[in-house]
């Protein structure tokens, strides 16, 4: 028998809530998806949580805890004093739809405004070899499970609803530098759709995405400032200058 410790859960839907209290009992070794799931099961039967894998892969379980964004799966209950409240609130940037449950459709929104990846037009199955330097640039973003933390951090789009249309955030300048590293994605130019479409000229480096991911994805370092700094060298390179200047006329 564990002690009991004081939780604070977000309830409600999008129409509002409030904060309520409750004493869990709290195990050894548990996180805080296992006392969500004891306050189901013994308190708040209707309480609203998404999760899947309790293995920190599948992304689902994101919410706000104690005000800092977390996988709850991947969060030990050890990491918070005996004493300590522990306060559980969905996530901020993306609208309730109920308890801890959020609609995250924004960024399946701007999943399909991305292009996808565009093969040379004739190179079949086998003809190109990837060389092994190349997948390994690569490999750290796909890694990303999707749990969208590093988005609802982004202090872009948090408390800026009307930054949404214009911002497509880190998870998604991880991909676009994914496939602008790729040796056979030539037909779209990723850096010129960051700045234009993206709107990666909105981020301004504060690292609170790469903070935040439970991947340990350096996104601002390896994805977010190479893809700025080659925008910029694509824009003042003398030799593209030139030859937008030729090829407009
Ligand atoms: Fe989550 Fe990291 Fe992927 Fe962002 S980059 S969605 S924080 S795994
Ligand atoms: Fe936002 Fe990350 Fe840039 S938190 S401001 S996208 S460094
Ligand atoms: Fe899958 Fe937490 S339940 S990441």
């Amino acid at each position: 028998m564990g002690a009991n410790r004081h939780f604070r859960v977000w309830r409600g839907d999008d129409t509002g809530g409030t904060l309520e209290d409750f004493q869990v009992e709290v195990n050894e070794g548990e996180v805080v998806l296992d006392i969500i799931h004891r306050l189901q099961a013994t308190q708040a039967p209707d309480l609203a949580v998404r999760w899947n894998c309790k293995a920190g892969k599948c992304g689902s379980c994101s919410m706000e805890i104690n005000g800092k964004p977390r996988l709850g799966c991947m969060t030990r209950m050890s990491t918070f004093e005996d004493t300590e409240t522990i306060t559980v609130t969905p996530l901020r940037t993306f609208p309730v739809i109920r308890d801890l449950v959020t609609d995250v459709s924004f960024n399946y929104q701007k999943a399909r405004e991305m292009p996808a990846f565009a093969p040379p037009a004739g190179v079949e199955p086998g003809d190109y070899r990837m060389q092994q330097v190349d997948v390994e640039r690569s490999q750290e973003f796909r890694k990303c499970i999707e749990c969208f933390l590093c988005q609802n951090t982004c202090h872009v789009v948090r408390d800026h609803e009307e930054n949404k249309h214009a911002f497509s955030g880190p998870r998604f300048f991880i991909r676009a530098a994914e496939l602008d590293m790729h040796p056979l994605d030539a037909k779209h130019d990723r850096k010129d759709f960051a700045v234009a479409e993206q709107g990666i000229g909105y981020c301004n480096i504060t690292k609170c995405c790469t903070e935040v991911c439970p991947e340990h994805i350096k996104i601002t370092d390896n994805a977010i400032i190479p893809m700025k700094e080659r925008a910029v060298d694509n824009r003042y390179d003398p030799l593209v200058w030139l030859g937008r200047k030729i090829f407009r006329r």
